[in-house]
């Protein structure tokens, strides 16, 4: 018993719904802590694939409470469609999700502000999910935000929102923004489904492990796309790693018993920003065909390069890091040739640690060595039955990692999971 925090440790897409929902089998609580709905979380569970934004992918488990935390921040058109896609699937969303009143809301003005600044970035655009994540977590830092508490206050609403708009009007007064009602009538427009679902949901999580229950953290994003530590500008809004988790929660950070990194057994970045172990073709197409690499929330072709064992260890070092679960090993089975970048040449120099850094980063060569290959590996289930190349390759995964081995995932569907134990 105790609580597990699960993150990326990539540029997100590791899988991280699939092991976050193998977690959840005997969970109680699973939260989401930041992020919003730029995530895409894919679990299939007998056949039919889910994909969840924002409800924490426990809530594909009976009776596993979901709690989306005051670190989220919150599209409420997309969590309503998503509330009533579960509904129409059979399962139970009623009694199940509690909404953090400390949650910031996605207005109609963040993704109109958003597709302005790209627009002006140029050729230096970051790709975005265009969710409006960057503008709202701004709003939330400069205390101009719209939280999820205000909703349930119409009588001083309409004035917040006012004001919102009056910064952005001022700041933007060449373009058109979007107008105090549209934003205004956005909210009220869910505020049924606020009611219904708001609550302090980190006082229940607080409480829940006081009574000693299990309780899943699903981080989203991944770490290399950190405000901090990522690879800056390119990056999301929030923090993707371990303390963003606890602050995004409502959770001292040492409660956090478990801290499972997911890592891709290659590496996949969707929008811009540097991909330095990108892959040559023919490898490219045929790993994005094979592993499906498309976008969850854009539908975008995620690019995709060799695993980069420096970013493992980078990720690994400043999240603490207790296990890590490899995701896609089956996608690299049959591939001609496999390599793997174990650091960066650098100033006539090797280093094997990632730099988070850009003007570092724009300096660095990858410097690999070749693997050998393997055959299929999607049904097995034990870990002694893996090809010998295949077992050491997450050998080399973990040693970058160092820390033990929790899971190994060998396809898209729930079962296609190697557990290795706690
Ligand atoms: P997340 O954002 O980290 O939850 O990951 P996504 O859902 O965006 O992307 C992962 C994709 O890979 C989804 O389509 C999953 O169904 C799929 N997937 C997850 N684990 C595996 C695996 O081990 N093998 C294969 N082939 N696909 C997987
Ligand atoms: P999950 O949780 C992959 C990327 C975007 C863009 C950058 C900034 O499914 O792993 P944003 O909309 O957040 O301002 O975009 O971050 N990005 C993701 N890439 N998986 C995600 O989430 C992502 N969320 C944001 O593509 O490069
Ligand atoms: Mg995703």
């Amino acid at each position: 018993m105790g609580v597990t925090a699960v993150i990326g440790l990539q540029w997100g897409d590791e899988g991280k719904g699939k092991v976050v929902d193998a977690f959840c089998q005997g969970a109680d609580v699973a939260v989401r802590c930041q992020g919003g709905a730029n995530a895409g979380h894919t679990v299939v569970v007998d056949g039919k694939r889910f994909i969840l934004h924002l409800v924490p992918s426990g809530i594909l488990t009976e009776n596993v409470i979901c709690l989306v935390g005051n670190g989220v921040v919150v599209d409420l058109e997309v969590l309503r469609g998503e509330i009533e896609e579960i509904g129409r699937a059979g399962l139970k969303t009623s009694g199940r999700l509690v909404l953090s009143t400390k949650a910031h809301v996605v207005l109609p003005i963040h993704k109109r502000v958003e597709a302005i600044q790209e627009q002006k970035r140029g050729d230096r655009k970051i790709g975005t999910t265009k969710r409006g994540i960057g503008p709202c977590y701004s709003d939330k830092c400069a205390r101009v935000g719209i939280r999820v508490g205000d909703i349930l206050e119409p009588s001083t609403l309409a004035e917040k929102i006012g004001s919102l708009c009056g910064t952005y009007r001022d700041l933007h007064n060449d373009q058109p923004v979007s107008s105090i009602d549209e934003n205004l009538e956005h909210c009220l427009r869910h505020s049924d489904m606020v009611k219904e679902i708001a609550g302090d949901a980190g006082s229940l999580l607080r409480r829940s492990v006081s009574d000693g229950k299990e309780i899943i953290l699903e981080g989203s994003q991944g770490f290399l796309l950190d405000v901090d530590h990522g690879t800056y500008p390119y990056v999301t809004s929030s923090s993707t790693g371990i303390h963003g988790l606890a602050n995004g929660a409502g959770l001292a950070p040492t409660e956090i018993g478990r801290i499972v990194g997911v890592a891709k057994a290659y590496t996949t970045r969707v929008g811009a920003g540097p991909l330095p172990t990108l892959m040559e073709e023919p490898f490219q197409t045929e790993v994005r065909e094979r592993g499906k690499e498309y976008g969850a929330t854009t539908g975008r072709p995620r690019r995709c390069g060799w695993l980069d064992l420096s970013a493992i260890r980078y990720a690994c070092a400043l999240n603490g890091v207790t296990s890590l679960a490899v995701t896609k090993l089956d996608t690299l089975s049959g591939l001609e040739e496999l390599k793997l970048c174990e650091g960066y040449d650098y100033g006539g120099n090797f280093v094997n640690a990632f730099a988070g850094d850009l003007h570092i980063l724009k300096d660095c060569t990858p410097r690999y060595v070749a693997h050998p290959t393997w055959g299929e590996i999607g049904n097995l289930t034990d870990s002694k039955d893996l090809p010998v190349a295949a077992s050491r390759y997450v050998e080399r995964m973990l040693e970058a990692a160092a820390c033990r081995l929790e899971l190994i995932s060998v396809g898209p569907s729930r079962e296609q999971l190697i557990r290795v134990g706690r």
